[in-house]
């Protein structure tokens, strides 16, 4: 009998992968196999000599010791793709938040009060200051071509938009998935120069930290609008808050409910949901769980 712990909820759709007659799986359990984990924070926690794999029902892996792990000969797996779809459309829907101005709108009609002719009056003229702008014709630069980056550059260009695409180390598979209309930056610094919305979708590493920083911000297009649906860290934060108060940035939609930036009036911040749909975890489950069981029943490594 195999046995898993689990660290988070993970989809039953994953856990049908792993047979009872073979698989015991539980969130306390001595000895594991296997540890699985969607967001759970695994350094500096003990992993018991009995671990044979880890596995991530997400993509990135970034709360996971890795390095540690790999030292000890034990493989990392994750679920590359199987969100790309859910993070996607956040992305899509945080660009029409932002060029439209929604949420803040949607702030103003809630703290509205009175009898309803005069709030009429006073939308008539308070509504003047949402006024938005259209995507058709504006330019999206995505920074990372991996399978979140890729979706969100061929949907952008089918709304008519232009994209531009960076990344150095863009895998052949995906330079296949994405469109030849993609023109490709120089650099992160030509891109961010070049662009209205700026999306993120690399992973965080050191070179990856702080990637939008005072210099890159201030080479944006002033009026620009910057999307962070990867990690925190990869944006400064500080001089995200002096770019928009300096009014170079538009806005500034983010998935992290950062408590220094939250309440700024343009920046919309969610609390990391943008894996977060029944679809995109049950294919990131089904993903790991497969790969868990070829790996202790069969041996093969795939994504570790
Ligand atoms: C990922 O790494 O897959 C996404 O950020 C979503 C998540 O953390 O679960």
């Amino acid at each position: 009998m195999y046995k898993v712990l689990t660290l988070n909820n993970i989809s039953v759709k994953g856990l049908e992968r792993l047979p009872r007659d073979r698989y015991e799986v539980a969130s306390e359990i001595a000895h594991p196999d296997v540890i699985l984990v969607r967001s759970a924070d695994m350094h500096g926690m003990e992993i018991p000599p009995t671990v044979k794999a880890v596995a991530r029902a997400g993509a990135g892996v970034n709360n996971i010791p890795v390095a540690e792990l790999t030292r000890r000969g034990i493989p990392v797996f994750n679920a590359p793709g199987a969100n790309a779809n859910a993070v996607k459309e956040l992305v899509l829907a945080g660009m029409l938040l932002a060029a439209r101005n929604i949420c803040q709108a949607w702030h103003y009609v809630r703290g509205l009060e009175g009898e309803e002719a005069a709030m009429e009056r006073e939308v008539e003229a308070g509504k003047k200051r949402f006024r938005g702008f259209e995507l058709p014709g504006r330019t999206l630069g995505v920074i990372g071509l991996g399978a979140i980056g890729v979706q969100v550059a061929n949907t952008a260009l089918r709304l008519g938009m232009k994209v531009l695409g960076y990344d150095p180390q863009i895998t052949v598979e995906r330079a296949w998935q994405l469109s030849s209309e993609v023109a490709q930056a120089h650099s992160p610094d030509d891109l961010v120069a070049r662009s209205d919305f700026v999306t993120l979708h690399v992973p965080l590493t050191e070179t990856t930290r702080h990637k939008i920083n005072a210099e890159r911000l201030a080479l944006m297009r002033p009026g620009a609008v910057l999307l962070n649906f990867a990690r925190r860290e990869i944006v400064d934060e500080e001089a995200v808050l002096a770019a928009l108060d300096a009014g170079r940035l538009h806005a500034y939609v983010c998935d992290f409910p950062s408590p220094r930036i939250k309440d700024h009036p343009r920046v919309v911040a969610l609390p990391h949901i943008g894996a977060s749909t029944v679809e995109a975890e049950e294919n990131c489950a089904v993903m790991v769980a497969e790969q868990v069981r070829d790996w202790l029943e069969n041996g093969q490594v795939r994504n570790a």
